[in-house]
């Protein structure tokens, strides 16, 4: 590759799960067939989808599931003398105390704890609305996996009008793998520390870990912003530019997509990276949304931090993927 800028952000994400090489994904292309649901404009789906499907995603393959399903949830929580405003009770209550008694002991068994995420009772109420009246989309668990290492084999037989057509499906690829390592490593470090102990847990990682960020080795993968919390990720000036532009579109509510330039065979992507509701507890309002002793270990491993002050669905940076396409 002809930068080989790697990044601490993605060693925070290889970092922090136990890095089994070749890590499966799901295609979430692979989706034509959308099953028809009413309930699409519902506000709750829309938080659902940012906010649990970073572990609920149906569209996950089997193997790499880090929580049950959704559809899977409704099953154990709603029966049939159940009414909407028991359902909306339970599920409130359910996140707002993960410890109470599970009413999945598989799952829980299979996945660990869910952790505690500070969510907003009336956007429970919504989601719960949403999950009770309308059908959630049906655990097609995607047999066509891949490794993140042969995204480019699975584009060789699929006609692109251009290269940087075949180049922007690709990188959303990347990105999605890197995304899912994020969500995943997350879980598994808020699970086994707390967020206190996750921040810590990742950074001391960061540093030894190189090699097993080769299996991401046919691209160089960064998380850059224009507020760093290690300035190692800092945005350069094209990056910013770039991370205004997408600031403009979301806060206009338009749907970003990616940018892909490509080069001969290089290519470069970005594609914004957004906060959720359980970024903040990192990236949130100090001493409100990040616990004191999360900040107290921040303010000492990054002195420097200016990743802070957040809201949900802000841009909080810019995914940047160089990789050739073969
Ligand atoms: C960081 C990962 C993560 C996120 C984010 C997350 N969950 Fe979970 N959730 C889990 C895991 C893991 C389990 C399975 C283990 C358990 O039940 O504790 C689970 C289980 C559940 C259950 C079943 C509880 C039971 O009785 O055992 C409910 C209900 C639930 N989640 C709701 C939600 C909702 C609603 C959201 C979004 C507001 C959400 N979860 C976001 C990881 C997550
Ligand atoms: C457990 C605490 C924690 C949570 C939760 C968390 N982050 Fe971070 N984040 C960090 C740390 C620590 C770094 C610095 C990693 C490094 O040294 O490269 C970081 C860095 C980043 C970076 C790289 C740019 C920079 O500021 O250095 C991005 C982008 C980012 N986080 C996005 C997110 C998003 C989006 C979420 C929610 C989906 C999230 N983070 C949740 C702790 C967290």
């Amino acid at each position: 590759m002809r930068r080989y800028t790697f990044l601490l952000a993605l060693l925070f994400v290889v970092a922090c799960k136990n890095t089994k090489k070749g890590k499966m994904i799901s295609n979430e292309n692979t989706s034509t067939n959308e099953v028809i649901v009413t309930g699409e404009h519902h506000p709750g789906k829309k938080i659902l989808e940012t906010e649990c499907y970073i572990c609920h995603s149906p569209k996950v393959s089997k193997e790499s599931r880090i929580a049950p399903p959704m559809v899977a949830i409704k099953e154990h929580y709603i029966h049939e003398n159940t009414t909407k405003d028991e359902f909306t009770e339970a599920l409130i209550a359910w996140v707002n105390d993960p410890e109470q008694e599970t009413k999945m002991p598989g799952a829980q068994r299979k996945f660990g704890k869910m952790p505690y995420i500070p969510y907003p009772d009336d956007a429970l109420a919504q989601i719960a609305e949403y999950i009770y009246e309308y059908e959630m989309t049906p655990p097609e668990w995607y047999y066509t996996k891949h490794d993140v290492g042969e995204i480019s084999a699975n584009h060789k037989n699929t006609q692109f009008q251009d290269l940087s057509e075949k180049g922007s499906a690709m990188g959303m690829e990347y990105a999605k793998a890197a995304k899912q390592a994020l969500g995943e490593s997350l879980l598994k470090a808020i699970q086994e520390k707390g967020p206190t102990g996750a921040v810590e847990f990742c950074n001391m990682k960061a540093i030894s870990l190189t090699d097993s960020v080769s299996v991401m080795n046919n691209a160089v993968i960064k998380r850059v912003s224009d507020k760093p919390r290690n300035v190692d990720n800092a945005a350069n000036e094209e990056e910013l530019g770039y991370i205004a532009y997408y600031k403009k579109l979301i806060t206009a509510e338009i749907e970003p997509k990616p940018i892909v330039k490509t080069e001969g065979e290089e290519v470069d992507f970005y594609f914004p990276i957004t906060t959720n509701m359980m970024c903040l507890q990192c990236h949130g309002e100090p001493q409100k949304q990040i616990r004191p002793e999360t900040l107290t270990m921040l303010r000492k491993l990054y002195p420097n931090d200016r990743a802070t002050g957040y809201q949900e669905n802000e841009v909080r940076g810019l995914w940047a993927i160089s990789f050739d396409i073969e």
